[in-house]
C-alpha cells in the first residue's frame, strides 16, 4: 500500500493539512497522527471496515476494542448511553488530557470498535494537532497506539516510519510525544472507580476528584488467575527484542548487582543494556540507555529508550526498578509488561 507522509509543525499548524488528514479519516482510511501520550493509528470509529482496517495494520487480536477519541466534550452525547457525575467530574477536570473513561456504548458503535463489548472507551486529546485532525474529519476517531502489536508504543517519527509504512493510508509526523505513555484507563461502573491502565492522569490525581479510586488488582503483579479489565493488559506487550529484567533494590546494591550480571554475560558473549536513571549513566560498566532525570523525564523516554535496544542489537537489558507511587506506577506497568514481569531484587 502507498503511504502518504507528511510533516505539521505543532507551533504554526498547517489547516489545509489538517483538512486533507481529517478527509481521508472521513473517507475511510487509516492515518497515522501524533497524540500527547503516544502516536494514534486512526480510523473512522463509526465505519465498521475503517476500524477493521486498523486491527489488519497492526495485526491486532480482533477481541481487542478500541479506544475513540473525540474532539469535544459534546459529541460523547451521541455515542454512549448515560454520562454520570463521576464522569462528568472526570471529564471537567482531565479533558482534554491523557485520561480515558468507559461508557456503556450506543450501538452507532459498531462490534468492529468495541471488540464485541457493550462498552466504549473514549477520550479527548489535549494535542492540538490530534485535536483538530478529529474536528476536521467530523466523525469520533478509533486510535490505538500506531504501534505493531506487541511492540513498544511510539512516540517520535522515526519509530512509526520504519514500521508502519506500507501499512497505512497515511502518517502525519508532528512534534515527539509530551507524556509517552498511554493515557490512564479508568472503569466507573463497579462500587468505585477502578483505574484499568495506569497513566500521567495518577491514582493520586483521580482519588483528589472521586475520593476512593483503586487500581486493577490484576495489573499489579503476573497472575494469570485473575483477569485484567482491559482486553488489551492481557496480551504480550511493549516487548523489545532484547530480554528485558528489572532490578529492584537500593541505588548501590542495584549498581553491585547488575555490574555482576554484565560480567556474567560477556563472559558468555551477550551483549548488555541498561535502563537507568541519568545520574548512574556512568555508573554501570555496559552500555546504558538514559530514563533522564525524573518520573516524568522516564515516562517521556521509556519507549524511545526500549526501541533503541534493539537497534544496538542488546541481548539483555536490566532496567532500574521505580517507585509505585505518582507517574512510576504507570513506568513501573509498562516495564513490568516489556520484561514479562521478570524481576530481580539486588
Ligand atoms: O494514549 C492512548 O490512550 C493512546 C493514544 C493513541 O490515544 N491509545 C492507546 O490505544 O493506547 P490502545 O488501543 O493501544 O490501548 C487501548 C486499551 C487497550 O488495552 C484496550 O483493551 C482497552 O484500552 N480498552 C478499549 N476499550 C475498552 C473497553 N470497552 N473496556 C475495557 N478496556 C478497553
Ligand atoms: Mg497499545
Amino acid at each position: 500500500m502507498e503511504t502518504i507522509i507528511k510533516t505539521i509543525n505543532p507551533n504554526d499548524i498547517d489547516m489545509d493539512i489538517i483538512e486533507e488528514f481529517g478527509k481521508m479519516l472521513r473517507e475511510g482510511k487509516t492515518v497515522i497522527f501524533p497524540t500527547e501520550t503516544v502516536y494514534g493509528l486512526g480510523a473512522n470509529a463509526l465505519d465498521e471496515d475503517a476500524a477493521a482496517k486498523i486491527y489488519t495494520a497492526k495485526g491486532r487480536p480482533s477481541d481487542n476494542p478500541l479506544l475513540v477519541h473525540v474532539s469535544d466534550i459534546s459529541e460523547v452525547d451521541n455515542l454512549v448511553e448515560n454520562v454520570d457525575e463521576k464522569a462528568k467530574l472526570l471529564m471537567g477536570k482531565f479533558w482534554p488530557g491523557p485520561l480515558t473513561i468507559l461508557f456503556k456504548k450506543k450501538s452507532v458503535i459498531p462490534d468492529r470498535t468495541s471488540g464485541g463489548l457493550d462498552t466504549v472507551a473514549i477520550r479527548m486529546p489535549s494535542d492540538e494537532v490530534a485535536r483538530r485532525i478529529i474536528k476536521a474529519a467530523a466523525v469520533p476517531i478509533a486510535a490505538p497506539s500506531a504501534n505493531i502489536s506487541g511492540k513498544p508504543s511510539p512516540t517520535k517519527a522515526e519509530h512509526i516510519i520504519e514500521d508502519m509504512k506500507g501499512r497505512v493510508d497515511a502518517i502525519l509526523i508532528g512534534g515527539e510525544c509530551n507524556f509517552g505513555v498511554e493515557s490512564t484507563i479508568v472503569d466507573l461502573s463497579g462500587d468505585y472507580p477502578l483505574v484499568l491502565r495506569p497513566g500521567c492522569v495518577t491514582l493520586e490525581m483521580l482519588r483528589e476528584v472521586l475520593g476512593k479510586v483503586e487500581i486493577d488488582p490484576s495489573l499489579m503483579n503476573k497472575d494469570d488467575n485473575i483477569k485484567a479489565k482491559a482486553p488489551g493488559m492481557k496480551y504480550k506487550h511493549y516487548s523489545p527484542d532484547a530480554q528485558v529484567y528489572i532490578v529492584s533494590g537500593d541505588d548501590s546494591s542495584r549498581i553491585s548487582k547488575i555490574n555482576e550480571l554484565i560480567d556474567e554475560n560477556s563472559k558468555k558473549g551477550l551483549k548488555t543494556g541498561v535502563l537507568c536513571m541519568s545520574k548512574n549513566l556512568d555508573s554501570y560498566k555496559a552500555k546504558t540507555f538514559d530514563l533522564g532525570n525524573n518520573y516524568e523525564e522516564a515516562a517521556h523516554n521509556l519507549f524511545d529508550e526500549l526501541i533503541k535496544l534493539d537497534k544496538e542489537g542488546i541481548d539483555i537489558a536490566y532496567a532500574e526498578s521505580f517507585e509505585e507511587k505518582g507517574v512510576g506506577v504507570a513506568i513501573m506497568n509498562r516495564l513490568k509488561k516489556s520484561a514479562g514481569y521478570r524481576i530481580i531484587k539486588a
